[in-house]
């Protein structure tokens, strides 16, 4: 029914499901859902036999039928088009559907997620998640990256070692991959330019509306590029992202009641750049403003999800803050030229409270240094040595980034939960269903 334009005037029969149904003696309105688009189906009792409106008038939600009609056009509903019935089949009827139009629980809702994702709203960010994903392959491809698939099963720790899923592998242990930027440095020494974009995972004991355990990540790693040419590219990217939606997905944003203006600020304005220390100034100097709501922080401390929040929403724009503290980052960042208890490494977060989208960092590139980093951080540089060896023969300088497609996801269609926007989310209290 989303090619209904092309099908004015002609009768189409089509399978479908029943959301909902209301009905008098001389005519039904049935909601209907084909999978692709929400419509109605009209059963007029006088232009149709008398079975049918009687199979019309008994049907039960989310039974599926095939409807035979005539497209026309409704300019009350969403679609723009409606269904005049002259036939209904009944396909598989539905018995005490346990998702009704009444609110339901969150806990309620996720038990049932496996039939969640019909209703309108699910469908809606599911549709999203999809139109990112496509701008997210169209960008990289014209950008001269060839996609580079990572392994799930690792042997080492790609971020913190304190947050893997550890498994058997014949006897030897093996972890859930944590992201798969490791590999794709290798690759950039083969490729040059490299993506990935694969689930992974994090046995991170956050219970917010942030985190999951199980995530969808692209990573990207180029050469040669600055620190500044590096966020040029990543900023590039999220705004193709966004125009993706806008272009891909609009009824999908109009269902969620997204602000596009907003979307569309976020495209035309720039990104803003500041760096940590600054962000901790401001953050210092408001600290007391009868608007905020953080806690205080010295230079050093990473930041709560408060105070990404407040940052910002200060500028209104997704914002990279750069140059973090080492310490309180990953082993294979570069330190500032000059500074050593600094990275160059850069956050994007995004505006209204969906805090970091992307994290990414120039990477070490000198052997040495690169082997003292691994052994201060306290992991076994023999896990390492792959990786280590790209430092070995022929290093050169490269960049990259992963961003979070969840929470681009969520940032995009202005879902407030992260769970929403993937379809069957991992958290710390739920792998079912
Ligand atoms: O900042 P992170 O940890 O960076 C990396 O993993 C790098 N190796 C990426 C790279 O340089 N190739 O994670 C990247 C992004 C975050 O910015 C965030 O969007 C998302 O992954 N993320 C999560 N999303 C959902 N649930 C979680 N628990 C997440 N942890 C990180
Ligand atoms: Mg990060």
């Amino acid at each position: 029914m989303n090619q209904a334009k092309d099908y004015v005037g002609q009768t189409v029969k089509i399978g479908a499901w029943v959301t909902n149904k209301r009905s008098s003696g001389k005519i039904a309105f049935l909601q209907l859902r084909d999978g692709k688009a929400y419509f109605q189906g009209i059963v007029v009792k006088a232009d149709v036999n008398e079975e049918t409106f009687e199979l019309a008038k008994g049907l039960t939600q989310e039974s599926s039928v095939f409807v035979t009609g005539v497209v026309q056009e409704d300019t009350r509903s969403k679609l723009g088009y409606e269904l005049l019935v002259k036939d209904i089949e009944l396909i598989g009827e539905s018995h005490e559907y346990p998702i009704t139009p009444k609110e339901h629980g969150t806990d309620f809702l996720m038990d049932h997620r496996h039939l969640w994702l019909r209703s309108t709203k699910q469908h809606a960010i599911m549709e999203i998640r999809n139109a990112i994903i496509y701008a997210s392959y169209e960008f990289f491809d014209k950008n001269g990256f060839i996609k580079f698939d990572s392994p799930i099963l690792s042997g080492n720790a790609a971020e913190d070692s304190t947050e893997l899923f550890e498994t058997d592998y014949f006897g030897e242990p093996a972890f859930l991959t944590q992201s798969g930027q490791l590999y794709l440095e290798a690759g950039a020494m083969a490729f040059g330019r490299v993506f990935d974009f694969g689930p992974v995972f994090r046995a991170e004991k956050s219970k917010t509306r942030r985190h999951l355990t199980e995530f969808w990540m692209m990573d990207a790693e180029y050469l040669y590029l600055t620190h500044d040419e590096s966020l040029d590219l990543q900023e590039a990217y999220v705004k193709a992202l966004i125009q993706g939606v806008l272009d891909r997905a609009p009824h999908a944003l109009e269902t969620l009641e997204r602000d596009t203006e907003l979307l569309k600020k976020y495209i035309s304005e720039a990104f803003k750049r500041i760096t940590y220390d600054e962000a901790i100034d401001l953050l210092q100097a408001h600290e007391n403003d009868e608007d905020t709501d953080y806690e205080h922080l010295e230079h050093g401390d990473d930041f709560g999800s408060p105070h990404e929040t407040w940052i910002s929403n200060h500028f209104g724009v997704p914002t990279f803050v750069i140059n973090y503290p080492t310490e309180i980052k990953a082993f294979y960042m570069k330190p500032v030229p000059g500074n050593e208890s600094r990275v160059l490494c850069a956050d994007l977060l995004a505006p209204e409270g969906y805090g970091e989208v992307i994290g990414g960092s120039e990477r070490e590139t000198d052997y040495d240094k690169l082997l003292d980093r691994i052994k201060s951080n306290g992991l076994n540089p023999d896990d390492y040595a792959f990786y280590l060896d790209l430092r070995k023969f022929g290093s050169v300088p490269h960049s990259g980034f992963g961003l979070g497609l969840e929470r681009m996801v969520t940032f995009v269609a202005g879902t407030k939960h992260i769970r929403e926007a993937i379809p069957f989310p991992r958290l710390l209290n739920r792998i079912y269903p």
